[in-house]
């Protein structure tokens, strides 16, 4: 397997809106991050991929983006950025920017300018579509609710949207589009950016004629409409042309967005020879909570942990040596993991510390994500009111006030599926609003903050900031860690996941247990070795050596070196 920085590499992303605010408006920004890089360098992650900060209305929080080549006033200045990209490189971490070019606001001038005329020479930047029998050009569904298409009185058509109306989808058949968007990218490269993590990448090639979702006669609901806009047919082609236009005259890391890819759309398109992007964020693990025929944001149903070791699995052995993974279990769109797959109670500490280890242990590049380092949670707030997410206050007003559903058993998905869980800011210490800001601060903070926040993970030893740091220092000490070979063990266990990982004679055991209890652990036969050596646990060991036959206590996790016979 080739090597290369971006698999040796700790991602650590940031949502600025929530990360540090240094002028008391009650928004995070750049002189925030600015403040806080001795921190990341203490937890020794080597990349961090900025969530957008470029100029917008802020409809979703910068993912519609009103000026690719300017900074949010909010955020700060050009100014501000450039001296946060320095302080990053003066401490050898990378910067990956968020690239956002399935859509742009419809405040960027490129839209305003579309929407004035039919004949205007914009008007083939967006994805423009007469009405069909008085209503939408089809019935898909927006990722935000409602229907994907806007109508515009002023020249009367609609335009397409798959996420909000503010975000209006760019006409990526287009070539004048495609020019844009890359001398934007050259633009930032030159700048010395590290890379880019691309939002919903797969999202911009579109099926020609916009087929409708299939429906039964009179059904007029709106219907997601993946299968004409994922992966679509010009994908790999507008990417590659992405490749030798821009990416290819670069050393950098690209990551792409990809909901609803299979392991062999990730191959083809990270494969090392003809793909285009270094890897791809697969979403198959974010829907071991969600129930059948339903999407993953309106329900939340117990996960198993045989699903999760099916789904985790398949992709590292899938795309062992023709691809490359990228491993995440949270971000700024999904709960928090340790609520979600841990504990968030009485073994939080060990259930956060066990995910960490799963995560870092994979093959693959791990994210790490805002407060994850320090195991922050979800949240529950008692009232829609308090939500700020454009994708949680539609959905709750759809589900509640258009098709009658119980305000409380909706409002109880938001609590665990909410965007919003992950987008509470940064704890910092136990100072009023956790030290995130000295105003109010945009969202609510997490009332937990007096316990759980950084000020307190960084004095103690113990704490999962310090696992973490120590887990990131493991991968530098052992290229085992990013290159060996992944083997499932005990495929069956419902509680206990345990795995193998090979690099020519050197052989690593990672025992998990995702549980509150304590089962046992019996090492297969046929796994053979002269002696062991603890990498690292979540529990003081009193006997390494013994690894046969273990009791494991809840949650623990160990990484055990099997010494060659
Ligand atoms: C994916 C981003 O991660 C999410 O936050 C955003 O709302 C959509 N793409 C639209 O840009």
């Amino acid at each position: 397997m080739k090597q290369a920085w971006w698999k040796e590499s700790v991602v650590y992303q940031i949502y600025p809106r929530s990360f540090c605010d240094s002028n008391g408006d009650g928004v995070g920004d750049l002189r925030g991050i600015i403040g806080k890089l001795d921190y990341l360098q203490q937890l020794g992650v080597d990349v961090v991929w900025l969530s957008p900060v470029y100029k917008s209305p802020n409809d979703d929080n910068g993912y519609d983006i009103s000026d690719y080549q300017d900074i949010m006033d909010e955020f700060g200045t050009l100014a501000d950025w450039e001296e946060l990209l320095a302080g990053m490189h003066q401490r050898d971490i990378k910067l990956v920017m968020d690239l956002v070019v399935n859509h742009t606001s419809d405040e960027h001038p490129w839209f305003v300018e579309a929407r004035k005329s039919r004949d205007n020479p914009y008007r083939d930047y967006y994805i423009w579509r007469p009405g069909k029998d008085g209503r939408e050009p089809n019935n898909w569904k927006s990722h935000f609710s409602g229907s994907a298409w806007q109508y515009d009185p002023v020249t009367d058509e609609y335009y397409l949207h798959l996420f909000s109306k503010k975000q209006p989808d760019l006409n990526w058949e287009n070539p004048k589009v495609r020019r844009e968007v890359y001398a934007m990218m050259r633009w930032w490269l030159d700048k010395g950016v590290d890379g880019f993590r691309m939002d919903v990448i797969n999202m911009i090639s579109k099926v020609p004629g916009l087929p409708d979702v299939p429906h039964a006669a009179g059904d007029e609901r709106y219907l997601y409409g993946g299968q004409y806009f994922l992966n679509g047919p010009r994908l790999l082609e507008f990417l590659d042309e992405m490749k030798r236009e821009v990416l290819s005259h670069y050393d950098i890391l690209t990551v792409g967005e990809t909901p609803g890819v299979s392991t062999q759309d990730a191959i083809d398109l990270t494969n090392e020879t003809s793909g285009s992007l270094n890897m791809v964020f697969q979403f198959e693990h974010m829907d071991v909570d969600t129930a059948s025929g339903s999407s993953s944001r309106e329900s939340a149903v117990p996960w198993r942990l045989a699903d999760l070791k099916r789904i985790m699995t398949r992709w590292q052995t899938d795309l062992e040596g023709r691809g490359w993974n990228s491993n995440y279990l949270n971000n700024h769109d999904q709960p928090r993991q340790v609520s979600r797959f841990g504990n968030d109670g009485p073994y939080r500490v060990q259930s956060a510390k066990l995910l960490g280890t799963f995560l870092h242990m994979l093959q693959g590049t791990p994210y790490v994500y805002q407060g994850e380092e320090l195991g922050m949670t979800n949240v529950a707030f008692p009232s829609i009111e308090d939500y700020d997410d454009i994708e949680t206050v539609n959905m709750y007003h759809e589900l509640v006030d258009e098709q009658g559903k119980d305000p409380q058993a909706v409002l109880a998905v938001v609590h665990a599926k909410s965007r919003d869980n992950a987008r509470t800011p940064v704890q910092w210490d136990d100072s009023p609003n956790a030290g995130f800001t000295s105003g109010t601060p945009w969202l609510k903070v997490n009332p937990n903050y007096t316990t759980i926040n950084a000020r307190q993970a960084l004095a103690d030893p113990d704490s999962i900031f310090h696992t973490y740091r120590r887990l990131i220092r493991l991968r530098k000490e052992n290229p085992i860690i990013v290159y060996g070979r992944y083997d499932l063990l005990l495929a069956n266990h419902p509680q206990i996941y345990a795995f193998t990982r090979t690099l020519e004679d050197d052989r690593l055991l990672v025992l998990l247990n995702f549980s509150t209890e304590t089962p046992l652990f019996e090492l297969p036969e046929d796994v053979r070795y002269a002696g062991c050596e603890l990498l690292i646990a979540n529990y003081p060991v009193d006997s390494p050596d013994e690894i046969q036959r273990m009791t494991l206590r809840p949650y623990e996790a160990r990484v055990i070196r099997l010494l060659p016979l």
